[in-house]
């Protein structure tokens, strides 16, 4: 599908993958690049009117409600972003015939499957609104019954953006001891990643979706840690880059129940991604090794 003559509408431009999705995409086609302020994802008319202007053979939505102990508040915006505007975005691309990808959450799952990974086909079950949320999304786009993919990913990073390494960056710069929780376990994922596994599925679709491609697919790094881990390995890497700098002296395991937040949050986010690598021979990286490219750049931010 998606040749250097491909119109291609990318929806949240400004955000972690978004911003990452302008790199990638580039290559594949003419990309229109819409943040907030192009298109606000609320205004049903608005969405309905650029794509039939537009006519795009591909949209990527790279655009959500991510802020997930807000959304126990503002489950209204939540819905709007994360499930009415997909569907919108959906209905458009199967009247155009045109290939919809989306992302969504490990938050679709409780996380209280015992020791694995967990499977497109395991039954969803969010213990939040931001989960219920993203998960009615997915909802929506396959009821449209149009071409899709939804990638679910899970802990999010990158240079661009707010994200977890750049809190205990500033916090290791701020605090001698950091408490972080040890009992949620998932891999964090690079928007780069994500962003570059989105452009490579996507140079493999073909014009329709004739070979059953469409449905959910989970998208994560190689390999497993908790937060405590993860932060972990930053405060190490950041007083290697920066000694006088960093004031922390130590990162203490804590459990979830120790650190409550508005939402509560899945133990096990860990995500087999067997069924992505095999339909579109992908390898994905191991998350310590993303990490380490990436954190010079994160750094220089
Ligand atoms: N972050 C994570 O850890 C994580 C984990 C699992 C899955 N995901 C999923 O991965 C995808 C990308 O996440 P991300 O981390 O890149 O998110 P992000 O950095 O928060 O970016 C989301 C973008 O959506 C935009 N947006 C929000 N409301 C909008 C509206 N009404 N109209 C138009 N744009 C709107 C935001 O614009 P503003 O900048 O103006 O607010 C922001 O640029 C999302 O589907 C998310 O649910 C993320």
């Amino acid at each position: 599908m998606a040749g250097s003559g491909a119109r291609i509408l990318l929806t949240g431009a400004n955000g972690q993958v978004g911003h990452e999705l302008l790199r990638t995409l580039a290559p594949l086609g003419e990309v229109t690049a819409t943040g907030r302020d192009g298109l606000d994802l609320r205004d049903e008319s608005a969405i309905r009117t650029l794509l039939r202007q537009l006519r795009p053979q591909l949209i990527v939505n790279a655009a959500a409600y991510t802020a997930v102990d807000k959304a126990e508040s503002q489950a209204e915006l939540a819905f709007a972003v994360n499930a009415r505007a997909p569907a919108i975005l959906a209905q458009e691309a199967a009247a155009l015939g045109a290939w919809l990808i989306h992302y969504s959450t490990d938050y679709v799952f409780a996380g209280d499957k015992p020791q694995a990974a967990y499977l497109e086909t395991d039954p969803t079950g969010p213990i939040n609104v931001y989960g219920r949320s993203k998960l009615a999304g997915e909802e929506a786009i396959a009821a449209a019954g149009g071409a899709h993919i939804i990638l679910r990913t899970s802990w999010v990073y990158g240079a661009h953006g707010a994200n977890f390494v750049k809190t205990i960056i500033r916090l290791a710069r701020e605090r001698e001891t950091l408490s972080i929780v040890a009992d949620q376990i998932g891999a964090p994922t690079s928007s780069s990643l994500i962003a570059d596994t989105t452009a490579q599925l996507a140079a493999q679709l073909g014009a329709a979706d004739t070979g059953g491609t469409s449905g959910v697919y989970h998208l994560q790094s190689a390999g497993t840690a908790s937060w405590y881990e993860f932060a972990s390995l930053i405060v190490d890497r950041l007083r290697g880059a920066e000694p006088q700098a960093v004031r922390c002296r130590e990162v203490l395991p804590i459990p979830a129940s120790a650190y409550p937040t508005p939402a509560r949050r899945p133990a096990n986010s860990r995500l087999d991604c067997g069924k992505l690598t095999q339909r579109f021979s992908l390898r994905l990286p191991h998350w310590r090794d993303d990490f380490e490219r990436l954190f010079p750049a994160i750094l220089g931010k």
